[in-house]
């Protein structure tokens, strides 16, 4: 059986990243696993592109959440404090590892369905001086918004405040300007736009930000990206990392690069999605988002009135598609479609007229 993957992450493989996994054993002791991680490092920087005096890509092993922890975690000083905005599931994760690891933070809170409200930013960081870092999801997944960056980073850099950002599901896809928005830091995976498996992530992280943490207690022994970066420069890794999936996120980004790149993806991703949002608009099913205010990663959709969420997911599983339920006060009201992955035109007008059978 072989599902076609909607859901955002992980996604279908190309039989290229699929066959990577089956190279040679390989210690991570050994210089081939350096040449291995130093190639994919290099790549990850050439996505954007950045330069690499300034910049540096570090992998670990772990899901998207350990690189949203490592960043956090690794890099708000102690005497720092960090706005954390919310308007989905993944911003409120960001306020959860504050919490636990006790890192200085408030939240600026947003209702789900809700746009960034930049008043309401610049009046809290008007009112509350003592920010050190604003911290902000870039698409937010539960909904499938594209959180405007580029008139956020216009007020934090007004007031001097350096962006992390979970890039988790718009690294390799979306336009992210690190430079420009002043990022110092962007948390991603290699499953979702860089179409790899999971297992790897990563934080692209300014050095010089990492650098001025270190007078920062270490608060995490495996998420310290300090560490890891000592360690990578080195050619080596502080733990014992998953190497197969380093395999195939290296292939997965020179398959990028013959792609076309990121920007290529991005046409790419949006012109198979709107293969779907065109077809499910014409049986009546409508988006949750105008599209100008959507990622080219994934869109939501109301869920027809005379079908539940289980009916619906189980009619298209039957025909091979995979959908992705709503999360939370969310759940029986919408889906979501993702189109990454090797998935072709013609599977996304199978999947169109198939919903047309189905509602
Ligand atoms: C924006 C965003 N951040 C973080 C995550 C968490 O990633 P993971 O499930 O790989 O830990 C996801 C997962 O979908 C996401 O979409």
């Amino acid at each position: 059986m072989s599902q076609i993957l909607l859901n955002p992450g992980p996604v279908v493989l190309s039989e290229r990243v699929r066959n990577a996994m089956l190279r040679p054993d390989l210690c991570h002791r050994e210089i081939e696993f350096a040449e291995l991680q130093n190639t994919i490092r290099n790549d990850l920087l050439e996505v954007y592109p950045l330069t690499e005096d300034k910049w540096a890509a570090i992998l670990m092993t772990g899901s998207g959440t350990a690189a949203m922890e490592a960043m956090m975690t690794s890099l708000v000083p102690d005497h720092g404090k960090v706005l954390i905005i919310e308007n989905g599931v993944y911003g409120e994760r960001l306020t959860r590892i504050a919490e636990i690891h006790h890192i200085n933070h408030r939240t600026l809170h947003h209702e789900w369905d809700k746009a960034i409200d930049l008043k309401l930013l610049e009046d809290e960081l008007q009112t509350h001086e003592e920010f050190s870092h604003v911290a902000v999801v870039h698409h937010e997944t539960t909904t499938g918004r594209l959180n405007d960056l580029v008139g956020l980073a216009k007020i934090c850099k007004k007031y001097n405040l350096p962006i992390l950002l979970d890039g988790v599901s718009s690294f390799g896809a979306e336009d992210i300007e690190f430079e420009e928005w002043n990022i110092i830091a962007c948390a991603a995976t290699a499953n979702k736009c860089l179409h790899a498996v999971p297992g790897t992530s990563f934080v692209i992280c300014n050095r010089n930000a990492l650098e001025e943490m270190q007078a920062t207690p270490q608060r995490t022994l495996y998420l310290d990206l300090a560490s890891y970066l000592k360690n990578q420069d080195a050619n080596g890794t502080p733990f014992t990392p998953s190497v197969q999936t380093f395999y195939a996120l290296s292939e997965a980004l020179k398959e990028l690069q013959d792609q076309g790149g990121q920007k290529k993806r991005k046409q790419n991703y949006w012109s198979r999605l709107n293969i779907v949002r065109e077809g499910l608009e014409k049986q009546g099913i409508h988006a949750l988002i105008r599209v100008e205010d959507c990622s080219c990663v994934l869109n939501a959709f109301h869920l027809p009135a005379d079908i539940d969420y289980e009916t619906l997911h189980d009619a298209l599983r039957e025909n091979d598609f995979i959908i992705y339920a709503g999360q939370g006060a969310l759940t029986q009201s919408i889906f979501r479609i993702s189109c990454m992955g090797e998935i072709s035109d013609q599977e996304l007008e199978r999947f169109v007229t198939l919903m047309g059978n189905i509602v």
